[in-house]
């Protein structure tokens, strides 16, 4: 099924000119950039990304972490895009993740990651708007 995906290139990726790299991948796998942006996120603006693991203690440092630089925004479309992003990436871990993957490969640690991928399509449904209006979409694939 044809379907569309959150993924941010956190702020470790940016800094060490990982964006092209991480993103080649993914055109690899087939899957399309259908919205992209580069902003950097508030502490706030953070905070409510990732409110699911407000009660997490690594929430603060996350929230620190994904504040303190650029990150790329990406939506991707294409088969099966949840689940595919998130093999791409690897596991949360970059130590545990499989060789070949955006964590293993780019990743230093389990916090400083590299990678986010929404986790089901459900969720992509609510973080796929928190970064892209509408119109800041490509409608859909040729
Ligand atoms: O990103 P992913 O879905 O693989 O992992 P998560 O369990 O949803 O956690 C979100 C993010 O929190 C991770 O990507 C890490 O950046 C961070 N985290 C952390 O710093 N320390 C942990 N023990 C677990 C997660
Ligand atoms: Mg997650």
């Amino acid at each position: 099924m044809i379907e569309r995906t959150l993924s941010i290139l956190k702020p470790d990726a940016v800094s060490k000119n990982h964006i092209g790299q991480i993103i080649a991948r993914f055109e690899k796998a087939q899957l399309k950039v259908v919205g992209l942006k580069m902003q950097t996120l508030t502490p706030e603006d953070a905070k409510a990304f990732y409110r699911i693991h407000q009660n997490q203690p690594f929430f603060e440092s996350l929230v620190s972490f994904m504040s303190s630089g650029p990150i790329v925004a990406l939506a991707l479309e294409g088969e099966n895009a949840v689940s595919k992003t998130r093999s791409l990436m690897g596991a949360t871990d970059p130590k545990k993740a499989d060789p070949g993957t955006i964590r293993a490969d780019f990743a230093e640690s389990i916090d400083a990651n590299a990678v986010h991928g929404s986790d089901s399509p459900e969720n992509a449904a609510i973080e796929i708007p928190f970064f892209f209006r509408t119109l800041d979409l490509v409608l859909s694939s040729p």
